[in-house]
């Protein structure tokens, strides 16, 4: 019943929204998905930002079409996308569009799927992504370093039926080392101290680029919002002050909605989630987004309600996804189990490494900036973790043997991590100590890397690769 009502509002709600030029609506969306896809442009150049609107001088950052972060990109489900990367830094670059299950020759990452993209130069990524949801797009080269200054984005896989809300938001959540003129601490990149701790940590957070990012609502109503965390390091405890609330998806998966406990919500670097709120404050009234650090909670963003009503009566009706390709998924028994023992770091007692080829001890491989090992190699090896036939059940057993946390990525691949059984993600937390498996079928021929999320551990030398026949 409320389904049929909530469609007609939304259809009429559209047209004004149409009219006024904002493209937030279900219905627009619809139609857009069903025309031909233009090409999109993407251009990564360097360039400044101000984060509120006070800002005495603009922060020099890197950016995608001008904006920090880059645009939001809408792609269809299941058809062909072409986005064209055009390189006007004056450093080489990559794309890599985290989470989506494409075609190993487009997932950006230099050396391994393609050359670097030199300054000047271009690369057309043609993107069919299979399965809907919430997404991010970030530089695979010197990430340490380019995603630090700005270069990511959202990117949304548009439903076939979008389930129907009043407005659909983007929330990407970043940190920012920035010294009192509010300047990038440049000097800092690339210091061997955060490396070996918990990587690059800043001191400015930012939603969609905002330090004081407010979203305008009314009581009643239903809102979806996709939470993106595309820090370098910062593992971002949210906490919501809303009743209503429920998440749908995970790294861009449908999950069986349920209520998080506390209105608390845990995003490592590169995860996702997608939530329904209800919005059912009164008019006038303001509600927190924020941050838990420590023992305090910093505001990062705001509900701020209007004076009108939407409707009296909050939705009840949930919202449940449909399932994607990726969930015909199914684990066997039996995997091929391959082990990962993660080591190094401060306090951590890492004596040496294979860096290279080499064995070296902790002064030398420091020397060479690596700090972090997989099974006793740091950074890529010659030969793959481990090389299977397609189709092939996998099981990583991962040792997070070392002083910190570290939220595991693999690319091209959905994986079940051993604490949430049923859902499928492409980033997991391994706590310190932790100890646990993350499954998935190796159906994505090509050369893939996992590696942790924390882009300067990631570049310290935990990361690795296996390849798919
Ligand atoms: Cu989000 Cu290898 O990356
Ligand atoms: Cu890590």
């Amino acid at each position: 019943m409320s389904d049929h009502l909530l469609n007609r509002r939304k259809f009429i709600k559209a047209g004004i929204a149409g009219i006024a030029g904002i493209a937030g609506s279900a219905c627009l969306r619809h139609v857009s998905a069903q025309a031909p896809q233009p090409e999109i442009r993407l251009i990564a150049s360097p360039g400044q930002a101000n984060f509120s609107a006070g800002q005495k001088t603009a922060t020099r950052v890197m950016h995608y079409n001008q904006s920090i972060p880059g645009p939001v990109l809408r792609l269809p489900q299941g058809r062909e996308s072409v986005i064209r990367f055009e390189n006007f830094l004056d450093e080489s670059s990559s794309v890599h569009w985290h989470g989506l299950r494409i075609a190993n020759a487009m997932d950006g990452v230099p050396g391994m799927t393609q050359a670097a993209v030199e300054p000047g130069e271009s690369f057309e990524y043609r993107l069919v992504p299979p399965d809907a949801g919430t997404y991010w797009y970030h530089s695979h080269q010197r990430s340490w370093a380019q995603l630090a200054l700005g270069l990511a984005g959202v990117l949304i896989v548009e439903e076939h039926n979008p389930p129907p809300v009043d407005q659909d938001l983007v929330f990407a959540i970043d940190d920012w080392r920035l010294d009192d003129n509010m300047q990038f601490d440049r000097n800092s990149l690339g210091a061997m101290h955060d490396w070996a701790h918990g990587g690059r940590m800043g001191n400015v957070i930012t939603v969609n680029g905002e330090t004081e990012k407010t979203y305008h609502v009314a009581r009643g109503e239903r809102v979806r919002m996709r939470l993106v965390n595309i820090a370098n390091a910062r593992v971002m405890n949210l906490l919501f002050n809303e009743p209503e609330i429920s998440v749908i998806a995970i790294d861009g998966q449908p999950v069986e909605p349920f209520t998080p406990a506390g209105g608390k919500i845990q995003l490592a670097p590169g995860q996702r989630t997608d939530l329904i709120i209800d919005m059912s404050a009164d008019p006038g009234q303001r509600s927190l987004i924020e941050v838990v650090i420590g023992e305090y909670a910093y505001e990062v963003a705001s509900f701020v309600y209007g004076q009108n009503v939407q409707r009296e009566q909050a939705l009840a009706a949930p919202i449940r996804l449909a399932q994607n390709p990726l969930q015909n998924n199914r684990l066997p028994r039996e995997f091929l189990h391959v082990h990962m023992v993660m080591e190094g770091g401060a306090m951590g007692g890492m004596r040496s490494a294979t860096y290279n080829g080499r064995e070296m001890n902790i002064r030398e491989l420091v020397k060479n900036q690596k700090i972090w090992a997989i099974n006793g190699i740091a950074g890529m090896s010659e030969t793959p973790l481990f090389r299977v036939p397609r189709g092939s059940a996998v099981s990583l057993d991962i040792v997070n043997d070392n002083s910190w946390p570290h939220a595991m990525h693999v690319h091209g691949h959905h994986f079940i991590y051993h604490k949430a059984p049923g859902i499928w993600r492409d980033t997991a937390l391994f706590e310190r100590g932790e100890q646990g498996t993350m499954r998935f079928i190796a159906d994505n021929p090509g050369k893939w890397l996992i590696h942790c999320h924390m882009v300067e551990h990631m570049a310290g030398g935990m990361v690795t690769w296996f390849e798919v026949s």
